[in-house]
Formats: structure tokens, C-alpha cells, sequence
């Protein structure tokens, strides 16, 4: 793209870069040890670890706020507190020491609040699993543990597949379900699960990613939420602690990798802004639209293009008479009785008696917050048709608070899962001073993130800086490490 406003960049670009060679350095250049983008779930834990590690870091993050999909809307006449994304935790040591490392309280939660059942799509009314159903849905779930997690447990830690990859793995998980005889579990799987997409379409490997070992457990068990009841305490917290090392709505002008480090131009408030670091932390989705500041290798760019996404819509809703009603979608007719796509996952009340919490999926990430709101309208409609909320509510919802999550749940397809993709991306970890964090990474799920953080991304930047000089504590417990692993991710170069 040429553009005036490009011109400009480089004309400023080649300034700063003149002064960094000149004598002094201008108030506009940092130096850091780790620049991080991208400041959210992601992002600021490994700031955190590796600043407790003594490095220098420096977090840009694109928003006036740090977080990521952590929003929280707060009702201004009640006060009450609504989570409108990241809202519950696995419950793990990884989570537990993380809240503790940062002062926040935690508690736990289960995950199955009541709901009333529907197919909001026909308005029909679903009665709620009897006993059999239960003891069918335990009977699933102790299925896909003996016979899948067992097999795949491993890719919690992160998307060590072996070679080659297991037919299992790209098969779509309602195929894999059919096979282990897991299929009464897979209504659980969407329902607890923030956007799942198509369980006939989706790719083995995400449905296990997404109902991994802890999460499993959690779901029914107890899950973490922040003591506070938002969870963005915990990036209150974060910011507190990072201070000055967190730079907000910064937009990434440039970013220049060379053998020696990086260099990034970022504009803040205006002010342009020269950053050199010794290694480069990237946390926000690495898809091309993301990257387009980036000087992308072919490689890299030949990787990120493969990626798709879907489309999560979320927020706070009023209806009045709403009455605290609790909904939950389930398809009457769908396969799995999974709730159609695009659709609503639930209506859930909020502690305000009017509002209610919506979540919406779409199939792609090529939607806008219009196509969000009209598929609640025209849902409530049917609902309110069916008799199960007040009459005209899909004339009467006003939204309160609303987010549209985007890129979610970034994914390749079954023949790039064949074809090896997920070795060529992690053989990318550490090459040209580049590690990559975040969901695409480790899975959409907050605890999966850190755990890839701690266990393999913030050991690897810290043998690479030559602050700690030990192998990764959680190496000898993967299990399909292969050398070019321990290779490009301990940073030992070849
Ligand atoms: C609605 C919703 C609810 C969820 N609920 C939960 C939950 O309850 N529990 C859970 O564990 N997981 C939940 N998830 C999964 C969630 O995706 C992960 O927990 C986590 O947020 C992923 O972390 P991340 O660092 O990859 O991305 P994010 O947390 O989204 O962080 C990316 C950050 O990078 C910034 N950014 C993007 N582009 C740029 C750029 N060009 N320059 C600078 N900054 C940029 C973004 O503004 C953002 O702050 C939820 C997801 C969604 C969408
Ligand atoms: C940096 O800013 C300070 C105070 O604003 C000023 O005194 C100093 O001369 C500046 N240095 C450079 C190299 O621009
Ligand atoms: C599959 O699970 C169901 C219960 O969900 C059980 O009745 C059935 O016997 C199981 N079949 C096999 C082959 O294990
Ligand atoms: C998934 O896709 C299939 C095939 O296109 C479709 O029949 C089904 O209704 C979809 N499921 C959902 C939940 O949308």
C-alpha cells in the first residue's frame, strides 16, 4: 500500500533511525530487552514473567486498555458487574499462581448455572436431560477421557503434533466422537466452550484443544473466577505492575527484524516512537490483516495466510420484564443438538433483573456488530412468539454493552493439519528474534495461553537472553518433542 501518510512514516523512520546511529538517542527511542505486541492475556502474562525474570520489557498494545477479550460492562444504577468476555478460568496451579502473583482474590465457580432450554431458532422448549441423559453424558465423558485424552492429553502444553499427524487429529471431532463413543458429550463441548463452530466441520485437534484435561475437570468440577467478580482485576493489577512499561493505544507503524534484534516504529497520542529490542514477543492473532505493518518472510507469510477464523458477538442486553429469566440455546434438530450457526449460545441473566448477557457465533469473522444485533432480535422475537419471554422483545431490547470478538478461534483446516502446518509455525518460534504467543498459539482459553507461556515461550526467551542457562522445566514431559524442537524453541541455533 503507497500512501502519503507512508511517505511520512519512512521519512520519520529514516530520522530516527539516523539519530539511533548518531552519538545520542532521541527521547523517542526505548531500548528493551523483550517488545511485546500485543497487551492481552497473552501479552501482559509473559510480561510479567519476564520481567520477574529481569528483563527489560515493553508492551504496546493497540487499546486505551490492556486485557484483550477481558471487557466488563457495569450497570451504572445497579453497580452490578458483568463479564461480556473472559469471565472463568481452568482450575490450575498455573491460573492459581498468577492471580497470586499479581494480589488478586480468586473463587471458584461451577460451571452449569440453571437455564431454561430452547431451540431459539423455532422457539421450541427442550426438557432438561433426565437421569439417563446424565448418566449418558458421564458415561461420554469418561469415554473421551480413557480414549482420547489419554492419546492427546499432551496438547495442552501446545500443538506438538507428531509426524505424522494421527488421522484422529483432522478428522472432525463429531466423527472422532462417533468412533470413541463420546457423542453424548459434545452438547457439553459447545455449550461450555465460548464459540466452539460447526462440531461436524471442526477439526478433531480444536475439539480437543478446546476440552483438554483441566478443562475437563473444571467443567465438572469447580472453575476460577476473580474474586472481585471482574475479571479485568486482573489486569488492573498488571498495569499497576508494569507501569510505564506498558504503552497504550500505540498503533505498530513498522517493524524491522535483523540479525541483531528489532526495531519497531509505533505511533502513540501522535508521537512517533523508535523501539529496539533484543527479541520480539508477538500476542495479538498472527493473521495477515494483523501483521500488515510486519516485514513478514515469505515463510511466515505463506503460514499466516493459511489461517481462518469465526466471528463471537457479546454484551449486555435489556428487555424490559426481562424478570432474571437464564436461557440456553440447543439446536431441536441440529446434529449434536448443538445450537445453530449463527446463533445465540445463551440468554443469561446478569443481577440486574432487565439485562441479560448474549454470546453469538458466526461462522466467519466477516460480520459486523448489526449482523450481531439482529440475530438477538430476531431470536427474542421467536422466544417472545414461543411464550417464554415478554411479548415484543425483539422490538423492546436495547443493547447496553456490546463487543464484537474478532479474529476468534484462528484455525487451519483439516488438510493443512495433515500436511504438517503446526510444525512448520512452531519451527517459526524463535527465528529472526521472533517468538509468537496467544491463542492461535495455544488454544482460546486463558489458562491453555499462560501454560504455553510459562512451559515453552518464556523459558526460550530467557535461555535466548542468556538469563536462565536451563532447558525448560516442562521438556521432558512432552512427549513428541522432536530435536528440531528443542532446537528452535530453546533457542539453541543451529
Ligand atoms: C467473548 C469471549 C469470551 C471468552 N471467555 C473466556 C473465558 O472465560 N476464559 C478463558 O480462559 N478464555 C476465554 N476466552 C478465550 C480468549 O480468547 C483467551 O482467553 C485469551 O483472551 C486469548 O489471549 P490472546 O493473548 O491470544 O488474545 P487477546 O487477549 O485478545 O489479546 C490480544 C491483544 O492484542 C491487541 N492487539 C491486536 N492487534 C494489535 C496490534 N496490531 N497492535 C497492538 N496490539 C494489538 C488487542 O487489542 C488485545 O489486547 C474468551 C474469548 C472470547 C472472545
Ligand atoms: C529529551 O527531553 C528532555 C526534556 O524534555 C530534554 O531536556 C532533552 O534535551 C531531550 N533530549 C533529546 C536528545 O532530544
Ligand atoms: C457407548 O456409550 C453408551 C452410553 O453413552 C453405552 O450405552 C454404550 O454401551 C457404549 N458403547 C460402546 C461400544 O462402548
Ligand atoms: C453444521 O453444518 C451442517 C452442514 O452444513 C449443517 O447441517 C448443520 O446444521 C450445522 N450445524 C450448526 C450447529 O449450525
Amino acid at each position: 500500500m503507497k500512501s502519503p501518510q507512508l511517505g511520512f512514516v519512512l521519512a520519520l523512520w529514516l530520522k530516527s533511525a539516523a539519530s539511533i546511529e548518531g552519538s545520542g538517542y532521541s527521547n523517542a527511542t526505548i531500548d528493551v530487552d523483550v517488545a511485546i505486541i500485543g497487551g492481552g492475556s497473552g501479552g501482559i502474562h509473559s510480561a510479567i514473567q519476564l520481567k520477574d525474570a529481569g528483563a527489560r520489557v515493553l508492551v504496546l498494545e493497540k487499546k486505551d486498555q490492556i486485557g484483550g477479550h477481558a471487557e466488563t460492562y457495569i450497570n451504572k444504577e445497579t453497580g452490578v458487574v458483568n463479564n461480556i468476555g473472559v469471565s472463568v478460568f481452568e482450575d490450575t496451579d498455573v491460573v492459581k499462581r498468577y492471580f497470586a502473583r499479581l494480589g488478586v482474590p480468586t473463587s471458584s465457580v461451577s460451571a452449569s448455572p440453571p437455564s431454561t432450554l430452547y431451540d431459539f431458532e423455532l422457539g421450541i422448549p427442550i426438557p432438561p436431560p433426565d437421569e439417563g441423559a446424565q448418566q449418558a453424558i458421564l458415561a461420554a465423558a469418561k469415554a473421551y477421557s480413557q480414549n482420547v485424552l489419554s492419546k492427546y492429553g499432551w496438547l495442552d502444553q501446545g500443538y506438538f503434533l507428531p509426524d505424522p499427524v494421527p488421522e484422529e487429529l483432522y478428522m472432525p471431532i463429531g466423527d472422532l466422537a462417533a468412533k470413541y463413543n463420546f457423542t453424548a458429550l459434545l452438547p457439553i463441548m459447545a455449550r461450555f466452550n465460548w464459540h466452539f463452530g460447526n462440531q461436524t466441520k471442526v477439526p478433531a485437534l480444536y475439539g480437543i484443544k478446546d476440552f483438554g484435561p483441566d478443562f475437563l475437570r473444571s467443567t465438572f468440577g469447580q472453575l476460577i473466577v476473580s474474586g472481585t467478580g471482574n475479571t479485568r482485576s486482573l489486569y488492573d493489577a498488571a498495569l499497576k505492575e508494569l507501569g510505564s512499561s506498558v504503552l497504550l493505544s500505540t498503533t505498530i507503524l513498522a517493524v524491522n527484524r535483523h540479525s541483531t534484534g528489532v526495531t519497531l516504529l509505533v505511533s502513540q497520542n501522535g508521537m512517533v516512537k523508535t523501539i529496539r529490542a533484543k527479541k520480539l514477543l508477538v500476542a495479538i492473532p498472527p493473521t495477515l490483516q494483523s501483521l500488515k505493518s510486519f516485514d513478514l518472510s515469505r515463510s511466515e507469510r505463506a503460514l499466516f495466510s493459511r489461517f481462518s477464523s469465526l466471528g463471537y458477538f457479546t454484551g449486555v442486553a435489556r428487555v424490559p420484564g426481562w424478570n432474571s429469566r437464564s436461557l440456553a440455546n440447543v439446536g431441536a434438530f441440529t446434529p449434536f443438538h448443538q445450537p445453530l450457526i449463527p446463533g445465540s449460545r445463551a440468554f443469561r441473566a446478569t443481577g440486574t433483573p432487565d439485562e441479560f448477557y448474549f454470546g453469538v457465533g458466526f461462522p466467519t469473522d466477516q460480520v459486523a456488530d448489526e449482523d450481531g444485533k439482529a440475530v438477538v432480535r430476531r431470536q427474542l422475537a421467536t422466544l417472545a412468539e414461543a411464550g417464554a419471554i415478554p411479548a415484543a422483545a425483539g422490538d423492546a431490547v436495547t443493547f447496553s454493552a456490546s463487543s464484537f470478538h474478532m479474529p476468534f478461534n484462528v484455525r487451519v483446516g483439516a488438510a493443512d493439519i495433515k500436511k504438517g502446518f503446526y510444525a512448520e509455525l512452531l519451527a517459526l518460534q524463535g527465528s529472526r528474534n521472533t517468538y509468537w504467543t496467544g491463542a492461535a498459539w495455544a488454544g482460546h482459553n486463558s489458562a491453555l495461553v499462560w501454560k504455553f507461556n510459562e512451559g515453552t515461550i518464556v523459558p526460550a526467551i530467557k535461555e535466548d537472553l542468556g538469563l536462565e542457562h536451563q532447558l525448560p522445566l516442562s521438556w521432558n514431559s512432552h512427549l513428541h518433542l522432536t530435536p528440531w524442537m528443542l532446537t528452535t524453541i530453546s533457542g539453541v541455533k543451529h
